[in-house]
């Protein structure tokens, strides 16, 4: 009988834990690796804090498999990683490179053997330098590009591994990355970024058609969409339309498109003459039929009009009175009212989340231990709405902790540690935070007890 109080998940609930490629692998110059825009960038002086770098990261490409031990000690069920396009392509394009290929099949068949689910991201941001030299996202031709590496993974793993996610987070790929410059490539181009967002779009419509025709078996693939239930300053009217503005540009943008087969109206005409001309069979690649959505959820934003910022006339606020983490507002009822409108308005056959997690200060106590309560706290919270929203109907298939180690975090560098396992960047020794052993109980469980949802933890 189950405890009174206690929220149980479904049986067949996926739990695991999630990083990518260039977080975490380190070996950037090894084994015939050709290089990202993310080398480049990192490489830039002021570009990332500390001039940190990728080049070694958590090392992970040499302990992988002491890696996968860990996710098993933890009973995980799945393991969301990212695959290098460079390790695989080196130009990107062209000549394959077979010692890229062998790492993937060994991480899968360690996975494997340890029963846990290999969940692959195709591109989690590390685009191929040579592609972008020849225009990047912003050129057509690198979508068809794209297309062509999935189809060479799916050829190679295609035989073990069948859930498959073609992109993480376009809208961080177009707006980081191509108009505010924070992430690789840095360009800083407005024309760019609708067109960035497009080709991606596509191109992730085009690789679920080549991983289709390519697959010895059938596979389940989904796209990864990052997500913020957008919220106006007030009930002003120019607040209210400044929050559906935001929401177009941050969530809508990317949903429609992949769900039901077109751009909002309002956004093409917000961009004018900076928004791609959209063709039907683009739209029509864009929205072809997949078997999950992936959403990865950290916050809220809340916005109120300004007039002064350029083509949104929208500015994020930070509330009063609310908690935030190193990085951002702590919302779990976000988590709920993220899921219910998706559910809503897209009606995606299944939904993951991908990625949920929160930056924390961590260190190791003098005994060694890492007393993380603020994540287990967060976790806990973020559990809870989850739950909330199966209850209410939501096809919530399951929860993918981000991260699994402390890792490189992009323009960040290593100053935001966001793992389940604390990685001394010295010495490169992993330890199992308090939260990993919390996390393995509720798997373990599959759901929460009433004692960890009563209030023990320091809040
Ligand atoms: C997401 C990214 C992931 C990590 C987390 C904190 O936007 O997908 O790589 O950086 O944020």
């Amino acid at each position: 009988m189950p405890e009174q109080g206690f929220l149980a998940f479904p049986d067949d609930f996926i739990w695991g834990v999630a990083s990518s490629a260039y977080q975490i692998e380190g070996a950037a110059d090894e084994d015939g690796r050709g290089l990202s825009i993310w080398d480049t960038f990192c490489h830039k002086p002021g570009a990332v804090y500390k001039g940190h770098t990728g080049d070694v990261a958590a090392d992970h490409y040499h302990r992988f498999a002491e890696d996968v031990d860990l996710i098993a000690s933890l009973g995980m069920h799945a393991y969301r990683f990212s695959i290098a396009w460079p390790r695989i392509l080196p130009e990107g394009r062209g000549s394959i490179n077979q010692k890229g290929i062998d790492f993937y099949n060994r991480l899968v068949d360690v996975l494997l053997e340890r029963d846990i689910i290999p969940m692959p991201t195709l591109y989690h941001w590390d685009l191929p330098q040579a592609l972008q030299d020849t225009g990047g996202w912003k050129k057509r031709d690198t979508a068809k590009h794209f297309a062509d590496y999935a189809q060479v993974m799916v050829e190679a793993l295609g035989d073990r591994v069948t859930r498959w996610i073609t992109h993480n987070e376009p809208f961080v790929v177009a707006v980081l990355g191509h108009f505010t410059g924070e992430h690789a490539p840095g360009i800083q181009d407005p024309f760019a970024t609708f067109h960035t967002a497009y080709h991606v779009l596509l191109s992730h419509g085009l690789a679920v058609e080549a991983m289709r025709a390519a697959a010895p078996q059938p596979l389940q693939i989904g796209i990864t969409l990052d997500y913020n239930p957008i919220h106006p300053a007030s009930e002003r009217e120019e607040d209210l339309a400044a929050a559906r503005r935001f929401d177009g540009v941050r969530n809508r943008l990317y949903f429609e498109p992949v769900f039901l087969g077109r751009f909002p109206e309002d956004m093409i005409r917000l961009f004018g003459a900076l928004a791609p001309e959209v063709r039907p069979d683009d739209l029509a690649m864009m929205n072809t039929p997949i078997e999950f959505l992936g959403v990865n959820y950290y916050t809220r934003m809340v916005v109120r009009h300004d007039s002064s910022t350029p083509l949104i006339e929208a500015v994020e606020i930070q509330p009063q009175g609310r908690e935030y983490s190193m990085m951002w507002e702590i919302y779990p009822e976000g988590l709920h009212e993220m899921l219910m409108r998706i559910w809503r308005d897209y009606q995606p056959p299944a939904i993951y989340i991908t990625e949920n997690g929160i930056p924390v200060p961590d260190d190791l106590d003098h005994d060694g231990k890492v007393r993380d309560y603020r994540r287990i706290r967060y976790l806990r919270d973020h559990l809870i709405q989850a739950h909330r929203a199966i209850q209410s109907g939501v096809p919530l298939k399951g929860y993918l902790h981000w991260s699994i180690l402390d890792n490189f975090e992009w323009a960040l560098g290593y100053r935001m540690r966001f793992g389940l396992v604390y990685v001394d960047f010295e010495t490169l020794e992993r330890t199992v935070k308090m939260s990993g052993h919390w996390f393995a109980q509720v798997v373990r469980r599959n759901g929460l007890a009433p004692a960890e949802r009563a209030p023990f933890l320091p809040e």
